[in-house]
């Protein structure tokens, strides 16, 4: 098989990755793999927030607190203490912006599909690079708490957390079977 096809099959997500984090050469590949996302009048309505470094990885879970505590009122100091270290599950974060242009012939689902198709190119490149990656999200991505904290504009929302760093095991575990025909059907 084509080792690009391979690559698209084999894939499955790491969720503890260790360090070290990606090289600024390595991510450089990754975003220019997101920036090839399919994108109707090529508006690249998405950007990308970097979050590496024990400082860094530590006020974003402060603020995964914050923002739990806006959907759930005060939390338990137990469960606040778990959720703030939940960004040390890798060594850096790519958390993925979708930026809604005002493009009247491009409607916002569009936009926001490209900004997802752009995480989903970021996995799949990491994992062509055997880094390890994991898409995440969770309610608390989008809450008004949140987006003051990544510095959002109205027109902008989270799409997710790609969590990036090296596969501590080698070997990605192997996917789960897909029976493609059950997904499959024919107009006529
Ligand atoms: C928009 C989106 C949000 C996700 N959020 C989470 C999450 O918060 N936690 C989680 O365990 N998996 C989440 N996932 C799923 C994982 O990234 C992963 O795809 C899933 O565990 C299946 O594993 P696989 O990628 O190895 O097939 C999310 C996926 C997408 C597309």
């Amino acid at each position: 098989m084509n080792s690009v096809i391979d690559n698209l099959l084999s894939r499955t997500s790491i969720p503890k990755a260790t360090g070290p984090a990606p090289s600024d050469e390595q991510l450089e590949v990754l975003l220019q793999a997101a920036g090839r996302a399919c994108d109707h009048k090529r508006l690249r309505p998405y950007r990308f927030i970097k979050i590496q470094g024990d400082d860094a990885l530590a006020k974003f879970g402060q603020l995964m607190v914050a923002s739990q505590t806006e959907l759930k009122g005060e939390l338990e100091s137990d469960l606040a203490e778990k959720l703030s270290k939940k960004p040390f599950r890798a060594p850096l974060i790519l958390a993925v912006v979708a930026s809604v242009r005002d493009e009247p012939k491009v409607p916002e689902i569009e936009q926001i599909i490209t900004a997802g198709c752009a995480a989903q190119l970021l996995v799949s490149a990491a994992h062509a690079l055997d880094l390890a990656a994991m898409w995440r999200s969770g309610n608390m991505m989008y809450t008004q708490t949140m987006a003051r904290g990544m510095g959002l504009t109205e027109n902008e929302s989270m799409v997710g957390l790609i969590y990036l760093g090296a596969n501590p095991v080698g070997r990605s575990p192997a996917p789960v079977a897909f029976d493609s025909q059950e997904y499959l059907s024919e107009f006529n």
